[in-house]
């Protein structure tokens, strides 16, 4: 036996010390109020346009020198190179004035609409009770920062964030509307129909509304209406072939009724009848190939996909209380890949014991604007039809969990948004795919893509499947590995609203 050199053994751990210093690109930092982070990041990053939304701009800040972002994911502890930034304007009269035709600013050929500081907040406070209440594996994006600007601070804001080109056209639009006179149309006491409304300027005073949240990777993560475009551009193909068959097996079928029509036929004729016959079945067997049964226009990945985006518009629904009230596919993102959630440093120690999930698939929720409360008496239904569900995942008869399931969605589906607007009342293509009214929301008019009612029971056992991988996984991740247990607690951002 080869001696034991003492020299090369293992060396033995040092005790902690209690001011740790840190190598890699995790630097140590001061303890720093929510304020000074969020403008000691904008004072160092580059924003660009990163989308266009319907209520504001969408902004993405990159940080020139991660020395001065005090943001760090939650997995890996790294800090947070790049944040997104909702911009809005407030008036608070906005939500006085005409529903049908709401005032709204300018920006460039864009007509953005004014928002009401109760709608601004309650989206930050809903957003943010779904991340706390998700915090082991957020379902939305952290927000680290959110504030209402006066004129003067907005323009201090909106000069350091408009360093380039394009930026500075955003500034220039968002500064004219801030000391703009808004008008709304009223009509005067007595008002008949066909009579002259009158304009009256707003009361309330034009502001900023800023929201600084996780950037969700679009690396890593894809909008699920971009994900079902592709694949129905993928079927376009066949479908061209469907509409062929189609509408030959239509004409074998119209020269078959004229020429029976004519009686007894001529040798030739015959021939051309027989022929045509034998069209009709070859069309009709090629046909009944290139339809594809129910469950199987798409594939089973993004089928599971927006079964995942059903369950988590419930689980927000019941850790919650509110629900969405705007899930559409372009508010829905998904990943085969989770991002690591943002959290605020509360103290200089850094590093969240969470064990990597990385191959997994994740789906994350974004723009809360449409956020509505569930009535006590309807959330009183669900709580218990749910936590049942949650409870029993292992166990639970299968016909049990998909009326529950079922009863559930229909639940959350009949709250109405937060403008009062009923889910059911909007064009199929936006909510409906929730109930499974429709087998797919985003489907060209075509006998391909037909109208179905309610979800499968392959659907259902999917559903069932991913809350039971996923119930395994979290009792992973509540054992964290040892010797990290004894890391910091993690402070996440509170709005004061
Ligand atoms: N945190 C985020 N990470 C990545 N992309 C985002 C984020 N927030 C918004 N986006 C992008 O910006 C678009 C508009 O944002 P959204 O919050 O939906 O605004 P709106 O209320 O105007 O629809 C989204 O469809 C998405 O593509
Ligand atoms: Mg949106």
């Amino acid at each position: 036996m080869k001696p034991r050199n003492k020299s090369r053994s293992k060396p033995r751990r040092k005790p902690r010390r209690k001011t740790k210093r840190r190598g890699g690109n995790i630097h140590t930092r001061p303890h720093i109020d929510d304020k000074s982070a969020f403008i000691e990041y904008v004072d160092h990053s580059d924003f660009t346009v990163f989308a266009n939304g319907s209520t504001g701009v969408i902004l993405k800040g990159v940080i020139r020198d991660v020395k001065h972002s005090h943001y760090y994911y939650i997995k890996t502890g790294l800090p947070v190179k790049e944040l997104i930034f909702k911009l809005c304007l407030i008036h608070d009269d906005a939500a006085a004035a005409n529903d049908e035709d709401p005032p709204k600013w300018k920006l460039s050929s864009i007509k953005m609409p004014y928002i009401h500081t109760s709608a601004f907040n309650q989206e930050i406070i809903i957003q943010n009770k779904l991340a706390q209440a998700t915090i082991a594996d957020p379902i939305c994006p952290v927000i680290v920062y959110s504030s209402i600007y006066t004129t003067e601070l907005s323009a201090k804001l909106l000069e350091q964030i408009s360093k380039n080109e394009k930026m500075s056209v955003i500034k220039q639009y968002m500064t004219a509307a801030l000391s703009s006179t808004v008008y709304k149309t009223v009509k005067p006491s007595g008002y008949r129909r066909g009579a002259a409304t009158v304009a009256v300027p707003f009361d309330s005073k034009p502001r900023l509304g800023i929201i600084a949240m996780e950037y969700v990777d679009s690396t890593k993560f894809v909008r699920l209406d971009q994900l079902f475009k592709s694949e129905i551009d993928a079927l376009s193909s066949k479908m061209k072939n469907y509409v062929n068959y189609a509408s030959a097996l239509k004409d074998a079928k119209y020269n078959i009724s004229q020429l029976t029509a004519l009686g007894d036929l001529p040798d030739d004729l015959e021939y051309e009848l027989e022929d045509s016959r034998r069209n009709v079945d070859t069309y009709t067997r090629e046909l009944a190939q290139l339809k594809p049964a129910r469950g199987q226009i798409f594939s089973t990945e993004l089928v599971k996909l927006r079964n995942m985006a059903r369950l988590v518009i419930l689980e927000m629904a019941h850790k919650t209380g509110y629900t969405h009230g705007d899930y559409h596919f372009g508010n829905i993102l998904v990943s085969a890949k989770p991002q690591p959630h943002i959290f605020r440093l509360h103290t200089e120690k850094t590093h969240i014991p969470f064990p990597d999930f990385d191959d997994l698939e994740k789906v994350i929720l974004i723009d809360f604007g449409y956020s509505n409360k569930i009535p006590h008496d309807i959330f009183s239904i669900l709580d218990p039809i749910l936590s049942h569900v949650y409870d029993n995942v292992d166990t639970i008869d299968f016909d049990d969990f998909k009326q529950r399931i079922s009863e559930s969605i229909y639940l959350v589906h009949n709250v109405s948004r937060n403008d009062e607007s009923h889910l059911a009342s909007f064009p199929d293509k936006y909510y409906q795919w929730f109930t499974g009214d429709y087998e797919c929301s985003l489907c060209p008019d075509h006998p391909y893509f037909v109208r179905e009612s309610g979800i499968s029971d392959d659907e259902y056992a999917m559903m069932l499947d991913i809350l039971r991988s996923r119930k395994s996984r979290s009792s992973m991740a509540s054992n964290p590995p040892i010797g990290e247990a004894s890391n910091p607690p993690i402070k996440l951002y509170t709005p004061t609203v």
